[in-house]
């Protein structure tokens, strides 16, 4: 393994400037004005997996974004690993709080600061990066496939018939992710579990147009205010979530899944001081692991109506919106609790205002098991570079395709991540640690020969 590790130090120089490569290119699904750059990003994908000396690698057209497949196949007898990664980065606003610019990568203090940094460009390509190293030492132990996307941050909407229609294609042993994070560069994880979504819109909408607020102001319903306090219906004081039947499918962990979960290394007063915040909340009777690792949760996105610019304008809004986001745990179902939700928010409303719910994407939770070979190749891998062995924790974060590679494929998966929870993502300042990137590198080569063999 020394080996390998002083060839990746050797090279590194290389490998991070194909990758700053990769970061200056904007590839941000949400944004349409952006859809060349989504396109130029996988298109640089493709190139690296090709020069990285994949067999066949091909863009596959979706009615969105490409989605980027390539495969190695040493010895079809030999077992395939299936590589999942995403392109495609979230939008870099509020640029202003970007202490340098969101698509200029920058080092700062051993850290790579550019949007998609380590959400997920810095760590799929990783992985094309632990090919190259195998296929240079002519050390590739078995079938490699990548499947690299580039709507993942909005949903992916055309991956469920992408799997179903490509089911040949795509098969393989195992599932291998690098899309979450360790606990520290001191203490490495696998995670092995993950929240789904179901993801709403709201819309409240009182009198025909803006009333000025002095001449209408208390007489008519304020849908601002009518929204605001919809929304705060919806918890009650043990900050519990009070939709009726939100709780119903929840299967509560054991006591003896408690007590695991929190025996990983958690400093409190660390994380409130990383936050800037003077206190933790959340439901009742849990620790902040077990929040937000297993329990499901509510809340608001975005929020609006009215006047937002410069100075004060008087005026009684003639809609507000908001944007919400419930993660959910093992055996909820996106489509339930989305029924759930419209039905209990419309509910809500009084006669003065109309509501319109919308249901924007949602996933479904997983949890992985930790008793395959895949997870033992993995577990051995960490302990053969880190020299420690990986605790399995629940992460709060949601990767759909998880659930969907097990439904569709019968597929399981390992979430071998290397970012941190401290590195920003889908915030200003997003980075990823050249440490974790070039010992992901490392721990990857190992997990393929472990698996292997
Ligand atoms: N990589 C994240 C998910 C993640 C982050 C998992 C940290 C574990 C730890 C992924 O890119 C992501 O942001 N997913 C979205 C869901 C998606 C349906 C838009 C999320 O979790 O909000
Ligand atoms: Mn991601
Ligand atoms: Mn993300």
């Amino acid at each position: 393994m020394t080996e390998i590790k002083a060839f990746i130090e050797k090279n590194k120089e290389t490998y991070l400037s194909e990758l700053f490569e990769l970061l200056r290119i904007p590839s941000v699904s949400a944004d349409s004005r952006h859809k060349d750059d989504v396109r130029k990003a996988a298109e640089y994908v493709l190139q690296k997996l090709r020069e990285a000396g994949v067999d066949r690698a091909e863009l596959m057209e979706t009615p969105g974004h490409p989605i980027v497949f390539a495969e190695k196949v040493v010895d079809p007898s030999k077992p395939t690993v299936l590589v999942y990664g995403h392109y495609d980065v979230q939008p870099p606003d509020p640029l202003a709080l970007w202490n340098s610019p969101p698509f200029e990568p920058t080092v700062r203090d051993g850290k790579i600061y550019a949007r998609g940094s380590c959400d997920d460009k810095g760590q799929f390509y990783m992985h094309i990066k632990a090919l190259e190293i195998m296929m240079k030492r002519k050390e590739v132990p078995c079938n490699i496939k990548f499947m690299i996307e580039g709507e993942e941050e909005v949903g992916s909407a055309h991956l469920g018939e992408f799997v179903k229609v490509n089911k040949a294609k795509l098969k393989a042993d195992v599932i291998l992710i690098s899309d979450t994070a360790l606990i520290s560069l001191d203490q490495p994880s696998i995670t092995v579990g993950l929240r789904g979504l179901s993801y709403m819109e709201v819309q409240v909408t009182g009198p025909n147009r803006d009333l000025h607020s002095g001449v209408y102001g208390g007489a008519v319903a304020n849908p601002a205010n009518v929204l605001c306090q919809m929304i705060a219906s919806l918890h009650d004081e043990s900050g519990r979530v009070n939709i009726p039947g939100f709780y119903d499918d929840v299967v509560e962990l054991t006591a003896e899944e408690r007590a695991a979960l929190n025996r990983a290394p958690f400093n409190l007063d660390e994380y409130k001081k990383e936050l800037g915040i003077a206190e933790v909340r959340g439901e009742k009777g849990y620790t902040t692991l077990e929040r937000t690792g297993t329990r499901p949760t509510l809340d608001v996105n975005g929020i609006w109506g009215g006047y937002t610019g410069e100075g004060a304008k008087t005026v009684l809004p003639s809609t507000a919106s908001a944007k919400i986001s419930m993660r959910l745990v093992p055996n909820q179902h996106p489509d339930k609790i989305t029924a759930l939700f419209t039905r209990h928010f419309q509910s809500l409303a009084p006669k003065s205002v109309t509501v319109k719910v919308t249901a924007h994407h949602g996933g479904e939770a997983a949890v992985t098991p930790t008793d395959s070979k895949a997870f033992r190749a993995a577990a051995r891998a960490f302990e053969e570079v880190w020299g420690k062995t990986p605790i399995p924790t629940r992460d709060g974060g949601s990767i759909p395709i998880v659930a969907l590679f097990k439904k569709e494929l019968g597929l399981d998966t390992v979430l071998m991540g290397f970012g941190l929870d401290s590195d920003a993502l889908h915030s200003p300042n997003e980075h990823y640690g050249i440490r974790n990137f070039l010992i992901g590198i490392e721990t990857i080569v190992a997990f393929h020969r472990n698996f292997a063999q």
